[in-house]
């Protein structure tokens, strides 16, 4: 180890140390939400010009591999891109064996031909760094950075991702290769932003690994007693008397409080292996270039409010696979991707028509790729990228959608991202300075899908899927959703709705305490507040710590072989998959629902419950509800708690989104069907890409509008 590695060992040891006192201090905050201790980076270089290239308000862009190709293609490859209104193209994210031919000779000369020829071409460049993919000669020499399995074997050169992204080593080449790019390119007008490595994915099961775990836990846990009282490790016999006797807890049954703790610390770990690519970026980049990093949607390897805390943006790469678009899953997902940061968004990477990678790659429709970039804007997207430009002649994705094909000339499917790229054009600068505003907000928090996933209790509860099923019956009333972390501010919300919030610990039960008390309106799903931050049972029933303001408990939960009649104020329909038994204390809270005959246990109790606490709601619902009964609770949701719709009344298919800001209002709407829909509008309203004002639209299959409401 040279002095700057292990200068990065103690550092990452240290950082650990310090988030976890200011954790201590800050009385109990989840491991998921530690603050990096890392001094954030927000040195600037003296010679800073701060020049801004003003990019459009909506980017439509293009992964190109300009190190695939002859030089002398190209201008051709640009000018086509030009001609489809392409703003931007990413490059450089797997490039690094011509970046960094041989270890410590950088060439970059040939990037910044591209990059410059690319702004002769009004192409815009979002620089990724190449660490996804290192190089042979890297990983020849160096074997120690390459990633070991959950099988303790060690990934070959061939693939991608083949680093262990906690190996000093690996780190320090990339800390050397981010500093040279930032170096040469953090001053280069033409470039608008970093992406940082490409969707981080696989840990390392290495001993290195384990060592930082053992140590990240001592931190945390501060004595091996503390650690066994939590984890109840009593339990066969799993009491641990040295911390190096502590696995690792990946694959596999192990005590659910490990292997929660080793997925808050993987994503600590991806933060830290992010946060040294910023820290060589920085101090060499202009405040204009943003910092973002390519996630992948709902993947659930790590927490993804940790590992954006330090981004400037969030991003990801949106991909169907096989079949159709589901509008409200991709709905959700942008949500989702919004809720990280708070703000506005880009797709990073979408498919151009097909993927390689599904069991069938069938073809999206035609109009449905123009669609969902539309989709996407209205969620708070601000770019749209396709993957890929062209195919390369070689290498694993010959297959794979493009805009153009190994030919050189435009494919079929080209035209239809001109026509996206026209109407940005076109539209775009109404959309500067807005994004979506909702009055409903989902919580998702990945440690309670981590608790649930580890101990399923029944293999069809499936939380994606519930939490689809909420978020499509409120997002069809209220036409803006908002997807986020349980601990954000949740003030300007008149609904707040927790799917199935299993891990919750004091602190967050007293945020959530606080929202109700003060006039919002708390709903919560089953399997509610069952777990501590140590994912270990809580000593009260569910929902735990918000049992007393609910005024009633869960007696008792069943995994349901059969559908579970329900009747009440929602009128009737079945509970399926999940249904708790529901107490009322005192009689306190009010019961909406009941089970019919059943079981014997649940037999005429209540399903849910409701009970005003502060100025406030809180609502317990015991089961998952069918669709239509979902749709009926939606309802009852909606009108209890005053939520209105972003635009109003819209037929079956069609989806509306609202951005706002800037003292005007802007609807994309989008037919999602392939039949023809037709919408009437409140009052008349701009209708932006038709160019002229309308008081309804008829919209065609995958038809698209925008208006401009300034009323
Ligand atoms: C993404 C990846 C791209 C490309 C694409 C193909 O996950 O970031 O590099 O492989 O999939 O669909």
């Amino acid at each position: 180890m040279n002095l700057r590695e292990r200068l990065r060992v103690m550092f990452f040891c240290i950082s650990s140390v310090l988030a976890m006192t200011i954790v201590a201090l800050a009385g109990f905050l989840p491991a998921s939400l530690f603050a990096h201790a890392r001094k954030p980076a927000t040195i600037q270089a003296e010679n800073d010009t701060g020049a801004i290239t003003h990019h459009p308000a909506l980017l439509l862009g293009a992964a190109w591999y300009p190190e695939q190709w002859p030089e002398s293609r190209w201008d051709k490859d640009l000018a086509l891109m030009e001609a489809a209104h392409i703003t931007f193209a990413r490059v450089g994210e797997f490039a690094w064996s011509r970046m960094e031919p041989s270890e410590g000779k950088f060439d970059f000369d040939w990037l910044e031909k591209a990059i410059d020829m690319a702004a002769q071409h009004h192409v815009a460049i979002v620089l990724g760094t190449p660490t996804a993919a290192p190089p042979a000669w890297l990983t020849q020499k160096y074997p120690d950075t390459l990633r070991i399995g959950p099988d303790g074997r060690r990934a070959q050169h061939g693939n991608r991702q083949h680093f262990s992204f906690t190996s000093p080593r690996y780190r320090e080449f990339c800390w050397q290769i981010a500093g040279e790019m930032a170096k040469r390119f953090g001053h280069n007008p033409n470039v608008i932003g970093w992406q940082i490595d490409n969707e981080y994915a696989e840990p390392s099961y290495d001993d290195y690994t384990k060592q930082l775990f053992q140590q990240w836990l001592k931190v945390k846990y501060g004595t091996l007693a503390n650690l066994n009282d939590r984890w109840t490790t009593a339990y066969w016999s799993q009491t641990y008397d040295n911390w190096s006797e502590i696995p690792l807890g990946g694959e596999g049954p192990n005590n659910p409080g490990l292997k929660l703790e080793f997925m808050r610390f993987i994503s600590h770990t991806w933060a830290d292996y992010q946060q040294n690519q910023i820290d060589a970026i920085r101090p060499y980049a202009d405040k204009r270039q943003f910092i973002t990093t390519n996630f992948m949607g709902f993947f659930e390897g790590f927490d993804h409010y940790v590992v954006s805390r330090a981004l400037d943006l969030a991003s990801w790469d949106d991909y169907v696979g096989e079949g159709q678009v589901n509008p409200d899953m991709n709905g959700l997902t942008h949500d989702l991707n919004r809720g990280f940061k708070h703000k506005n968004f880009w797709v990073m990477e979408t498919q151009p028509g097909a993927v390689n990678w599904a069991d069938i790659n069938n073809f999206l429709n035609r109009g449905e790729v123009r669609a969902m970039a539309w989709q996407a804007i209205g969620h708070g997207a601000d770019a749209v990228e396709y993957w890929q430009w062209r195919s390369a002649l070689n290498g694993q994705e010959q297959y794979h959608g493009t805009l153009v094909g190994p030919d050189g000339t435009p494919v079929p499917f080209y035209n239809e991202v001109k026509d996206i790229g026209r109407d940005f054009a076109k539209v775009g600068g109404d959309f500067r300075d807005t994004t979506p505003v909702s009055q409903v907000a989902l919580l998702y928090s990945y440690d309670s899908r981590w608790a649930i996933d580890f101990q399923q209790h029944t293999d069809k509860y499936d939380q994606l899927a519930l939490l689809r099923d909420y978020y499509a019956a409120l997002r069809k009333r209220a036409q803006s959703v908002d997807v986020v972390n349980p601990y954000s501010n949740l003030d300007a919300y008149k609904l707040v709705v927790a799917p199935d919030l299993n891990v919750l610990p004091k602190d967050m039960a007293q945020h959530l305490l606080d929202y109700v008390r003060q006039g919002g309106n708390l709903v919560l799903g089953p399997r509610s507040d069952m777990k501590d931050q140590y994912n270990a049972l809580l000593t009260q029933r569910q929902p735990g710590y918000l049992a007393d303001a609910l005024g009633g408990r869960v007696e008792q939960y069943y995994a349901l072989l059969n559908d579970v009649p329900l009747s009440g104020e929602w009128g009737n329909g079945n509970a399926t998959i999940w249904a708790e038994q529901l107490g009322a204390a005192n009689g306190d809270a009010q019961v909406l629902m009941r089970y019919g005959a059943s079981n014997g246990w649940l037999d005429g109790q209540p399903a849910v419950l409701t009970h005003r606490y502060g100025k406030g709601r809180i609502t317990y619902i015991g089961a998952i509800l069918d669709p239509d009964l979902m749709s009926k609770a939606a309802d009852w949701m909606v009108a209890q708690s005053g939520v209105t719709p972003a635009f109003g009344s819209v037929p079956d298919g069609v989806y509306v989104s609202r951005r706002e800001g800037e003292g005007k209002r802007i609807f994309v709407m989008v037919n999602f069907t392939r039949e023809e829909k037709h919408v009437e509008l409140r009052h008349a309203m701009q209708a932006l890409l038709a160019g002229h004002e309308e008081s309804s639209v008829d919209l065609a299959a995958y038809g698209v509008e925008v208006f401009l409401d300034q009323r």
